[in-house]
């Protein structure tokens, strides 16, 4: 399977609140607030470091550090460019999520795509109140209102050093001038013009895109330099919010009503103690961080049924597997977007709770599907491609970022004129309670659709600190399978002592509830035959996907960030000085 209101915190400084006053004017070229502060951090790490999804983001970090930048700026940057050389998920028309780590403290930025104010809850549905297939996936009507831009800005303007055309520049470079193209990135336009066949306008602009040929991109240049010019009013407001709007009359939703109402939104990340570490990861609307603590913790609560069980044994994938289903189960009854719903984190997390969801695991044989209930009381949905990136600096600070645009190049469609890809995000909502999304993953009411809504999401971009230090920032595209991977990484590097290349590189598996009992593998490891078997004869079967994450994950060691890029994908790991 191709895996296809808190209130705002704005704890903004004096010196930012005069800009955001002049900004609402029009738009001010300043240098932010944070800016003093960050000059008068001491540096604390031998070098800056990323993990990225290719080589041309890893450039521009490198030239943004140079610069004088942080890791904010650096990320900032990293989003434009990878929104031009790497199209199949880097975006300006999707959303996505950024866990920041500055001067000791934990932040949160949800940027992740809203339904328009059109929206119904039944728009994918028949007249017969089934869903109609593809729609949420292919086309104008499957586009969200697009989150990166403001997100981008709302990060930089808070905490970014450099003046916001310099993190823009190097994505405008690549977009007017161009960037060679992978062979990896032409194989995923194939399949994706495979799919987006007499749906949609894409392969009026990616058909003529050829490995190892330079490709140019006018439209997006010339959208990206209005953003440079006039901050996130240029993608929000004026020519490329009309441009979009005209591009989905007579066939979507947006209109630039939708787009000037689009605000990225300050959260409390999810924190959570575990094995020494202070984990820092994402809330709803991401059901990631909830997932990722709930499998952490269910594993240190009977690592006695751990205890020297192997790494990829049978009975070390069906001790994860019963894991994963109680998270799943949870998942789908309770996640949804926070200023819509009453997601239970405090519950969710709660140690009591998780033990006493540990506890119900059965050593022996897989626990009956329907017997595993959501674990509260009496209950979600994604496409495949999205792209993480990883950043510290030599401050010691760090952003753990993962955007998307859902499927591999989002809807299909290019918004005319301005070369932006955007996205399907639609489908990540529950069409209809009970009913399986592109991952395979069910919804309730939590997740179901209205105006200004967030879809539910699996993107779990993750820091650990120790003693109030950077150990790990990690994340990966997945859809479903986002924290299951990233709880298998930080395991087997913690729990498994292995060296973060080997346990980036290792085997993954993944169990979501349902189907029933089913265990997804990968090609690029895959399991051992007897493994299989001894799981195939407790009642387990086995099902390869053709996808299984990209971590890009960064692990300090005292002063030495050590960065890891996925072998999976053509991402890149690089120490600045
Ligand atoms: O937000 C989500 O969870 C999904 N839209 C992410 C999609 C994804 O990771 C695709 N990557 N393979």
């Amino acid at each position: 399977m191709l895996l296809k209101k808190e209130p705002r915190i704005r704890s903004l400084a004096l010196g930012a609140i005069v800009a955001s006053a002049l900004l609402t004017a029009g738009f001010v070229e300043t240098a932010p607030a944070y800016a003093k502060t960050a000059d008068a951090q001491p540096a604390v790490l031998n070098a800056s470091a990323v993990a990225v999804a290719d080589k041309y983001a890893a450039d521009t970090a490198e030239q943004i550090f140079k610069q004088g930048g942080n890791a904010v700026d650096a990320a900032v940057a990293i989003a434009f460019t990878l929104a031009v050389t790497y199209p199949e998920a880097g975006n300006i028309g999707g959303g996505g999520f950024m866990t920041l780590y500055v001067d000791h403290r934990p932040y949160f930025l949800d940027y992740r795509e809203r339904a328009p104010l059109s929206a119904t809850r039944n728009m994918y549905l028949d007249d017969k109140g089934e869903v109609i297939k593809g729609m949420s996936l292919y086309g104008h009507r499957a586009v969200g209102v697009p989150g990166t831009v403001d997100g981008m800005w709302e990060a930089q303007k808070r905490f970014g050093k450099l003046k916001w055309k310099q993190v823009l520049a190097p994505a405008i470079k690549y977009a007017q001038d161009g960037f060679e193209v992978d062979d990896q990135l032409v194989k995923r336009r194939d399949d994706a013009s495979k799919e987006f066949a007499g749906k949609t306008n894409f392969d009026l602009y990616f058909g003529g895109m050829k490995a190892g040929q330079v490709f140019k991109q006018p439209d997006l240049a010339m959208t990206l330099q209005r953003i440079a010019d006039k901050g996130a009013k240029g993608f929000y407001e004026g020519e490329t919010a009309n441009l979009i709007a005209k591009s989905m009359e007579g066939h979507g939703l947006i209109t630039t009503r939708d787009l000037k109402d689009y605000k990225a939104v300050w959260r409390q990340p999810i924190t959570a103690s575990w094995n020494g570490y202070r984990v820092i990861t994402a809330p709803p609307p991401s059901s990631g961080g909830v997932g990722l603590v709930q499998l952490l913790k269910m594993k240190a609560d009977i690592k006695d049924k751990f205890q020297d069980v192997p790494l990829d044994s049978a009975q070390y994938i069906h001790l994860v597997a019963e894991i994963e289903k109680r998270v799943f189960a949870d998942r789908a009854q309770y996640l949804g977007d926070p200023d819509f719903y009453k997601v239970p984190v405090a519950q969710l997390i709660n140690d009591d709770y998780i033990l006493k969801r540990a506890q119900e695991v059965n050593p022996d044989t897989p626990s009956d599907t329907k017997s595993v209930q959501p674990g509260l009381g009496t209950s979600m949905p994604e496409k495949a491609e999205t792209t993480h990136f990883s950043v510290v600096d030599k401050w010691g600070n760090a952003v753990s970022n993962t955007y998307t645009i859902n499927g591999y190049f989002g809807s299909g469609v290019i918004a005319e004129g301005t070369g932006i890809v955007l996205n399907d995000e639609m489908d990540d909502f529950a069409s209809k309670p009970g009913v399986p999304n592109m991952f395979g993953v069910v919804g309730s009411d939590a997740n179901s659709i209205a105006p200004k809504k967030r879809p539910l999401s699996s993107m779990t971009p993750t820091i650990l600190t120790k003693d109030d230090k950077v150990a790990m920032v990690i994340g990966t595209p997945g859809g479903s399978r986002i924290f299951t991977s990233i709880f298998q990484v930080i395991t087997n590097v913690y729990d498994f002592n292995m060296p973060l290349g080997d346990a980036v590189g290792a085997t993954r598996f993944h169990h979501q509830l349902l189907p029933p009992n089913t265990i997804f593998q990968e090609p690029y490891h895959q399991l051992d035959a007897d493994v299989i078997k001894q799981l195939e004869d407790k009642g387990y079967k086995f099902t390869m996907q053709g996808f299984n994450g990209d971590i890009q994950a960064i692990r300090i060691d005292g002063d030495k960030p050590e960065p890891m890029s996925d072998p999976r994908g053509r991402g890149v790991s690089r120490v600045i000085r």
